[in-house]
């Protein structure tokens, strides 16, 4: 069963500047709706109550958006505005929220290794809330954990991107144990298109079990210097413990600018005019 769902929300996110100067990434509005909420929504859908997260200098605003507030719901009580507020308040309501800082951006992989302290000794989702996950049935993290109650392992989604754009991701290779399922063999960081071991890319959803810690402890700076939690688990891929994941679903990178426009354009059409 998982619990508990990490969400990596440290990062500057310098492609948004000068939007992200004072606010985080991860408070960009999609419509009317914040990246990280979509994310808490998502983990919420897949059974999870206990969200964790890993925060940074600027990050103010995501707590207190996870709280009550006092003086907008007075302000609003009794008006057709409530409404707005109704998600909120459940995840609010229905969840627990708790908070670590990551004093120095030294990449995902230790952004994870920096949650431990919030997530103890226990099998756990990733959010990267700035891919955003859409679905139409299950959550895309809710059809993650249904498969780690099948196969108890660390699991990654993926999804199949243009040969030209695997520098961009983690990449991995692996065999097909069904059309959308694989046991990953190899995984490489954003490699050359010449180097990639396939075309199918890691996207920021990840279940990992508790020995991911110890691993990234151990795991050297890689990458851009940073400590990369796709080395971690291709650790975790040596002893055939990691399964990649063709989600159901649309992914928006919403890191990028245009990934951002083409997620906003496709919510207003598809959710918020419905
Ligand atoms: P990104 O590579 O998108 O970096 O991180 P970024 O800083 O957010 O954005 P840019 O590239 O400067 O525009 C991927 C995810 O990992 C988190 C980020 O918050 C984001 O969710 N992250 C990254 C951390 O929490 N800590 C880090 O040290 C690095």
């Amino acid at each position: 069963m998982i619990k508990k769902c990490l969400f990596p929300v440290a990062g500057y996110g310098t492609r948004f500047l000068p939007a992200t100067k004072s606010m985080p990434k991860e408070m960009l509005p999609i419509v009317n709706k914040p990246l990280i909420q979509y994310g808490a929504e998502e983990a919420n859908d897949a059974g999870i109550t206990d969200m964790a997260f890993v925060t940074g200098r600027g990050k103010r605003a995501i707590p207190d958006h996870f709280d009550f507030s006092y003086e907008l719901e007075t302000e609003i009580s009794g008006t057709g505005k409530e409404k707005q507020l109704e998600e909120i308040r459940n995840l609010v309501n229905n969840c627990t929220f708790t908070y670590t800082r990551q004093k120095q951006m030294k990449g995902l992989g230790h952004a994870v290794l920096t949650g431990e302290t919030l997530i103890g000794d226990q099998p756990f989702g990733v959010i990267l809330a700035d891919d955003l996950c859409l679905a139409e049935g299950k959550s895309v993290m809710a059809q993650m954990v249904e498969l780690y109650d099948q196969h108890r392992c660390s699991i990654v989604a993926i999804q199949e991107v243009p040969m030209e754009e695997t520098s961009k991701y983690g990449v991995i290779s692996g065999d097909a144990l069904s059309d959308d399922l694989f046991r990953v063999h190899d995984m490489v960081e954003k490699p050359d298109p010449k180097d990639a071991p396939s075309n199918l890319a890691v996207i920021g959803r990840y279940i990992l079990t508790p020995d991911i810690f110890d691993i990234l402890r151990n795991t050297q700076p890689g990458k851009g210097g940073e400590i990369q939690l796709t080395d971690a688990i291709m650790e975790q891929a040596r002893n055939g413990g990691v399964m990649a994941y063709k989600f159901k679903g649309r992914r928006f990178d919403c890191g990028s600018i245009d990934g951002f426009v083409e997620a906003t354009n496709f919510v207003y059409e598809n959710v918020y005019k419905r």
